[in-house]
């Protein structure tokens, strides 16, 4: 079970604390981040009808201060994990052309458990994004707010090796990312292995079947991930609290793909 470093303040140890459960050292956190470069993608549209029902459901919600202040309810008892990089759109020349586009104190204001920044490895903007994700860990740092790193593989999915996923990944816990959102891959094990960070998984774009999305989930955390940071394959699925609950089966109580496709079951979802 994961237990953060000994030179971590009291403060990022209780925000981390908040986001992966201490209890079982997972978390099912739901990704709605996307408008800041996607624009109002399918699912997403209407932030706030599409996040509420589901946050009973999950751990943890990543989302930009737009959408925070918007559309989610400053009562809600969700911890944040706010992603503070952006500058680019899927219209524009390139991916990965980020920088920190929130600044730590608004992010304090907000009351956020945890920063996300996404780095792009590999890019022309390698550079740009590694320092900079640095500079947003020693700022988490000086404040107690842990920072989450997004290894992001733009437009380019099949990039999404383990031998490309082990450099990213170990390239942002060197640099201090407390922990790490990235991809399952072949032989992910061994980049569990390689990490001393929790790293969480993304979905991608969404999966052709719901035994597909159970099972990513599954063989993920069957594999060392601290849990999930699923996206268009909960907010996009035609049933996305059935498929929260079922992700929550995976992560918190050890289900298998089969006993969690029970709570996608109608009969289920009603009770
Ligand atoms: C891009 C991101 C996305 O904004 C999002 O969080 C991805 O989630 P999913 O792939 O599960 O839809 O992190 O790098």
């Amino acid at each position: 079970m994961f237990q953060a470093g000994q030179g971590s303040t009291w403060g990022l140890r209780n925000r981390l604390a908040r986001i992966i459960k201490p209890s079982d050292g997972r978390t099912l956190m739901l990704a709605v981040d996307h408008g800041y470069f996607l624009g109002p993608i399918r699912g997403l549209e209407n932030p706030k009808r599409a996040i509420t029902p589901l946050l009973p459901h999950v751990d943890a919600v990543m989302l930009t201060r737009g959408v925070l202040r918007t559309s989610i309810d400053p009562t809600a008892d969700i911890p944040v994990v706010l992603r503070v990089s952006g500058g680019n759109t899927i219209d524009g020349p390139v991916l990965g052309n980020e920088e920190i586009v929130t600044s730590v104190e608004d992010a304090l204001r907000l009351n956020v458990s945890a920063l996300a920044f996404s780095i792009y490895v590999g890019t022309e903007f390698e550079h740009q994004t590694l320092k900079a994700l640095a500079r947003l860990v020693d700022a988490g740092e000086e404040y107690g707010v842990p920072v989450l790193a997004v290894t992001a593989v733009g437009r380019e999915l099949e990039k999404r090796t383990a031998r490309y996923i082990g450099l990213s990944c170990r390239v942002a816990a060197e640099l201090g990312a407390h922990f790490i959102k990235t991809y399952y891959t072949d032989d992910f094990h061994r980049v569990v292995d390689s990490v001393p960070v929790p790293l969480v998984i993304a979905g991608g774009p969404k999966l052709e079947t719901d035994m597909d999305v159970l099972r990513l989930a599954y063989n993920a955390v069957s594999e060392g991930a601290a849990g999930l940071d699923f996206g268009r394959n909960v907010f996009q699925n035609p049933n996305p609290v059935g498929m929260a609950k079922a992700l929550r089966g995976i992560v918190h109580e050890n289900m298998t793909p089969e006993e969690a496709a029970e709570l996608l079951k109608p009969e289920k979802i009603k009770a």
